[in-house]
């Protein structure tokens, strides 16, 4: 794999459902080392984008490539071993299971057992709030905790990049504040991150770029901290 490639670049992707089309012409580039928003009104098209790049649905136009290799017609799996995470909107957890058992389903791609092993540590380290609670069922779990258990689910499969939707809606905003932490304290191991919100106020201030997402197309792209202070972006994304 060339060693310069971006994480993940994304160009002209066209996808929907049957024929009802969502994205339009969509180019979306994640750098090594980055994190990159991508912000959008509830049925922009947002969680659309990440079934595409997950293998969950096809695309009808564009392409996808991750880590240098064309990766536009993989299967999810394949994205899995490929090195994709994913927070899938609403979390996803199986709640009559154990936090363990949540974690270790997160590694179930991996065959390197000796190393999942040090993860499961290393990841437990970054969520002290979980840590003493391995046999505590997922669905015990408050909603932020259960957002931190996804994510720990996610880190277990060892990701080169991952993607998050939506994952502060719903929760309060001390809670919002510690997720955000979190998802930087993960970019700085060296994971990157696309990260997918409506919360665009959170996103832009820990992201390094965002892209705007409207009615399926991206309307801006820039630097994060530039897309904040932006008159548009303030009066349709930050109420101000
Ligand atoms: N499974 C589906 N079948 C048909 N249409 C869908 C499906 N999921 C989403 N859509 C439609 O696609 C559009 C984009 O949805 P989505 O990607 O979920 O937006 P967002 O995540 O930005 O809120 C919406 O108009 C939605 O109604
Ligand atoms: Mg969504």
């Amino acid at each position: 794999m060339p060693l310069d490639a971006p994480t993940l670049e994304i160009s002209g992707l066209d996808a929907g459902y049957g024929t009802v089309p969502v994205l339009h012409d969509v180019a979306i580039t994640v750098e090594r080392g980055s994190v990159v928003t991508l912000i959008g009104a509830n049925g922009a098209g947002k969680s659309t984008l990440i079934k595409v790049i997950g293998g969950l649905i096809q695309s009808t136009a564009g392409s996808v490539s991750f880590n240098g290799a064309d990766c536009t017609r993989s299967r999810p799996d394949q994205m899995v071993r490929a090195g994709l995470g994913i927070v899938p909107e609403g979390r996803r957890l199986f709640g009559e299971m154990t936090l363990r058992e949540n974690l270790e389903l997160g590694a179930y791609a991996r065959t390197d057992r000796q190393q999942v092993a040090k993860d499961f540590d290393r990841v437990l380290e970054l969520f002290p709030e979980l840590r003493d609670r391995l046999s505590t069922h997922a669905k015990s779990f408050s909603g932020g905790q259960q957002q931190m258990v996804a994510i720990a689910r996610a880190l277990m499969g060892a990701p080169k990049l991952l993607l998050l939707d939506e994952p502060t809606i719903g929760l309060a905003p001390v809670v919002v504040d510690r997720v955000a932490a979190l998802i930087q304290e993960i970019s700085e191991f060296g994971v990157d991150i696309l990260l997918i919100e409506q919360n665009a106020e959170v996103a832009l201030t820990i992201a390094d770029f965002g892209y705007v997402l409207e009615n399926g197309r991206v309307v801006m792209a820039d630097n994060a901290k530039a897309l904040l202070v932006n008159p548009e972006v303030r009066l349709a994304y930050l109420g101000v």
